[in-house]
């Protein structure tokens, strides 16, 4: 029997919801399948929890966390926190301190799932994301604070390494797609450094990968892409920040920001990886039973993969997908079922 040692960090708002909703579904598929199982451990780290301990993670939390397989995260951010403590409370210092540097991000539209597109069945998109540096490296400062001369400052930081790394990795993961293409997306007509950097380490790293090809974009530009010619793209690498925007961008045209998920992945396995859906904590649908867990579905069968579960990762998208063509959806893809229901539906298909 083989056990994976899964970390389950809720946190806030739907995260608690989703994440209970893709632990039943991964015991149901352990349980079916009979050769695995997962040893999960829950932590209570939330942003309630940070406004009575006045901490995200306590001392040596992340230590613990290290002992872990693979760490399954819901969403945080509370109307009660202000989102820049909430976020480089808990989940930076879990991406970063864990050199997660590569955010892979699918898009795909699931069957039964509509688009806004006219052709979004189109839409079969991997945006690799920088996670470790750029725009969110926290650099930055405030002074004169409360002054008209008030100053803030917010500076991005590339290093040869850290874009490298992300170019390879963004590469191999081309390479290994019907498609082997790969659109660089940066903004160096008016970032002339870090931009342009990136630029030339893209050109030099794409000699190692002749099979690939490629092509560039401005960040602008790929937007118009995205929605107006989506068959054009495969494989996507851009910043922490673009990546960012571009990948919410991707989740709604395949349908639903219920619907994407993600990967936060140390690819050389120093560190546990992280993998939770690209959503938030979604307030105006917390507690009503009614978020779509089927992000949290497919961000769990990313994490199956990554344990080495590839066949039941195969098994549980299956599943996912005939659900989603059955019509069993959440109001956000225009449906009525639950939460409960969607995932019922998921562990059914999976006991047959
Ligand atoms: P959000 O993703 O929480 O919600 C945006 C909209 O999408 C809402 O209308 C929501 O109901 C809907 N939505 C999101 N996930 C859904 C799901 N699974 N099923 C059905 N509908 C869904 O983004 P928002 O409103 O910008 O942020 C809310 C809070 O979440 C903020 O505090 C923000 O900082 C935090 N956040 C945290 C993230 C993380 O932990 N990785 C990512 C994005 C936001
Ligand atoms: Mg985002």
């Amino acid at each position: 029997m083989r056990t994976h040692k899964i970390a389950a960090i809720g946190a806030d708002g739907i995260g608690p919801e989703v994440i209970n909703a893709g632990l039943e579904v991964l015991n149901t598929l352990a349980r079916v399948d009979g050769n695995f199982a997962f040893e999960v451990e829950h932590f209570p780290w939330s942003s309630e929890y940070y406004l009575k301990h006045g901490h995200y993670i306590p001392e040596g939390g992340l230590e613990k966390l290290k002992q872990f397989d693979a760490i399954f995260f819901g969403a945080v951010g509370s109307q009660e926190v202000p989102d820049h403590v909430s976020l480089w409370g808990l989940r930076l210092p879990i991406a970063q301190g864990f050199d997660q540097y590569a955010n892979v991000r699918p898009a795909r539209v699931l069957p039964g799932v509509k688009s806004p597109l006219r052709n979004g069945e189109a839409i079969d998109w991997v945006i690799v994301r920088e996670n470790s540096e750029g725009e969110y490296a926290g650099h930055g400062g405030r002074a004169h604070r409360g002054l008209p001369i008030e100053v803030g400052t917010e500076t991005a930081v590339f290093t040869r390494a850290g874009v490298e790394r992300i170019h390879r990795f963004a590469f191999e993961l081309a390479a290994k797609r019907p498609r082997k293409h790969l659109t660089l997306v940066t903004k160096s007509n008016a970032q002339r450094f870090g931009m342009v950097m990136w630029d030339e380490i893209f050109a030099e790293v794409a000699k190692d990968y002749p099979e690939v090809k490629t092509d560039r974009e401005l960040v602008d530009a790929v937007t118009t892409r995205m929605v107006l010619k989506p068959q054009t793209l495969d494989t996507i690498v851009a910043t922490n920040l673009h990546a960012d925007i571009l990948s919410d961008l991707a989740a709604a045209l395949s349908g639903s920001l219920g619907i994407g998920p993600t990967a936060n992945l140390n690819p050389e396995r120093q560190f546990p990886s992280m993998f939770e859906p690209i959503h938030g904590s979604a307030f105006d649908i917390t507690g009503k039973g009614i978020a779509n867990p089927t992000a949290t579905f497919w961000t769990a069968a990313m994490m199956l993969e990554h344990l080495g579960e590839a066949d039941a990762a195969k098994k549980l998208m299956a599943a996912i997908e005939a659900v989603t063509a059955s019509g069993v959806h959440t109001p956000d893809l225009g449906g009525k079922a639950t939460t409960a229901q969607v995932t019922k539906a998921v562990c059914d298909y999976l006991g047959k």
